[in-house]
């Protein structure tokens, strides 16, 4: 069965817990398994984060070479991490798909979050609609 990395940024370990007004209550464990409700039959799962720059790069890496999508949460490298974008720039030139998720949507908060360097190379970016933007990421990853 095809694998789809579900990756994850800085902090979203603390999801569930962290601003929970901005975030919600759940946490990575529920996105997990709501995941997995989604993608029974169809695809497999593989879900991580990381706090850092360099892992969630190799990541990236990992999927380019592997030839796997990726639904990507880059939490706060969004905003300034070219060399994230480099790597995202890659796995959509292979042809590859690429889905940006936020949790919550960064253009309704502070300015530094209305840029995202990765949504250019993205596939598609689904904002907003707090833990449910990954399953629609899938959706549409299943869908497309
Ligand atoms: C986020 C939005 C980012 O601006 C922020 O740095 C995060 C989470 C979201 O899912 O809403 O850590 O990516």
């Amino acid at each position: 069965m095809k694998k789809v990395l579900v990756l994850n940024g800085p902090n979203l370990n603390l999801l569930g817990k962290r601003e929970p007004e901005i975030y919600g209550r759940i946490d990575l464990t529920q996105i997990r398994a709501d995941l997995e409700d989604v993608a029974r039959n169809k695809v497999e799962i593989d879900l991580r984060q990381t706090n850092s720059e360099a892992e969630l790069i190799d990541w990236i890496h990992e999927a380019f070479t592997q030839k796997l999508d990726v639904i990507l949460n880059p939490a706060a490298f969004t905003h300034y991490s070219y060399a994230l974008r480099d790597a995202c720039s890659a796995l959509s030139a292979n042809g590859q798909k690429l889905i940006e998720v936020h949790i919550s949507n960064p253009h309704a908060r502070e300015e530094f979050r209305h840029t995202s360097v990765i949504s250019g190379v993205a596939s598609g970016v689904i904002a907003g609609f707090g833990a449910q933007s990954y399953t629609l990421a899938l959706k549409a990853l299943i869908d497309n």
